[in-house]
């Protein structure tokens, strides 16, 4: 039986660094015997493009089929401009309703080749690896009501922030869960002073915690959190977080790393089956150049193989020879710092490169 893999490059940089993944695919299976078949659609601009629309039918079925997705990025600044509901980024937000993908996961690991390119002091940093757990098929960015109404000069704007207790505790369970394969702590993010959809979150989350008596579950204030990130991150393992404040966290926490262009993410079902797709976004100010760094859509496809294709020790393989590939010094521009840079392509090479050599030993 081989596995199914719908590849959805999208905007801005990701055709050419999803390029880069499909051959570190046709590696895996040339040289692994990996079993894979991949199909391609549009999503995002380059749907609006074809179809008129963000999430064409066709990309939704695809994606439904198959056993996992891989995204590269959506937006860029062609599709700024159209109505709310028809910018790329609904593409990414109606792929993640649609499928259910209610459990996003955001490690932010600084890989010790890179501790210089940290804005933090390396000693902040050093040998950092949280995991940010963001609910995402609920809270804000989905609540109703939602619009703007009324005159203009007297519009309102507003959104609608609700979870409901189910919806924690199906997020907190996930978020629990993999505490328990990690470090063990958990810390839950919210407002609960103020806000009472989190109030209801704190209460749900510690109910959870009776069932999970070896993880020590804390809890702390969303504005804390975000000091506490910057001040001393090594202080958490699991953070679990609402959509909003996983959003803003999840991209401070990436920055600690050094360079967004390493971080890869899974956005998980209840069954396990995932949308993987790197943090970084389209980047169209250096799209079709050269310039992207591929790792972090690898990294995305290591985390696929291993929570939703069961492939753990090709995981590995693909970890292992990012990590031999960094220490050879190879840098793109985002990781490059005064020292010279690759190209897209080179580095992604270099990692299919680094595999055959591993497949040898194997
Ligand atoms: C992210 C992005 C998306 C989000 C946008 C593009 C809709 O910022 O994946 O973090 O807000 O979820
Ligand atoms: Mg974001």
């Amino acid at each position: 039986m081989s596995c199914k893999i719908a590849v959805l490059a999208g905007d801005g940089i990701g055709p050419e660094i999803m390029l880069e993944a499909e051959r570190v695919l046709a590696c895996l299976q040339q040289a692994f015997g990996f079993a894979v078949e991949i199909e391609r659609d549009l999503i995002g601009g380059a749907g609006l493009d074809r179809d008129g629309v963000p999430l064409p039918e066709s990309t939704l079925r695809l994606a439904q089929a198959a056993d996992a997705v891989l995204l590269g990025a959506v937006g860029g600044p062609k599709w700024e401009l159209l109505e709310p509901r028809l910018r790329p980024e609904q593409g990414l937000l109606g792929i993640r309703q649609a499928l259910g993908l209610f459990s996003n996961l955001r490690p932010a690991i600084l890989f010790p080749q890179l501790a210089d390119a940290s804005s933090l002091k390396p000693e902040l940093v050093a040998g950092l690896d949280l995991m940010i757990v963001r609910e995402l098929t609920g809270g804000i960015y989905f609540g109703e009501p939602r619009g703007i109404e009324g005159e203009t000069g007297a519009r309102r704007g507003f959104n609608t922030l609700v979870y409901s207790e189910s919806e924690i505790e199906r997020i907190g369970r996930s978020a629990f869960d993999i505490a328990m394969r990690r470090g063990r702590r958990l810390c839950s993010v919210d407002k609960a002073n103020v806000l009472e959809s989190t109030m209801l979150w704190r209460e749900v989350m510690t109910a959870l915690g009776a069932d999970y008596p070896e993880v020590e579950l804390s809890h702390m204030y969303v504005d804390n959190a975000a000091m506490q990130l910057v001040r001393a991150p090594k202080q958490f393992d699991v953070i679990v977080t609402t959509n909003m404040f996983g959003d803003i966290l999840s991209d401070c926490a990436a920055m600690l790393t050094g360079s967004i262009g390493m971080l890869p993410s899974a956005s998980l079902d209840r069954a396990g089956k995932g949308l993987y797709e790197p943090v970084h976004g389209s980047a169209p100010d250096i799209a079709g150049q050269g310039l992207a760094n591929p790792l972090a859509v690898l990294l995305s496809l290591a985390m696929m193989l291993r929570y939703s294709l069961d492939q753990a020790p090709l995981a590995d393989q693909l970890e292992a020879a990012v990590g031999v590939v960094l220490d050879s010094g190879l840098r793109t521009a985002d990781i490059a710092g005064q020292g010279e840079a690759v190209s897209t392509s080179e580095m992604g090479q270099a990692v299919v490169a680094q595999l055959r050599r591993q497949a040898e030993q194997v």
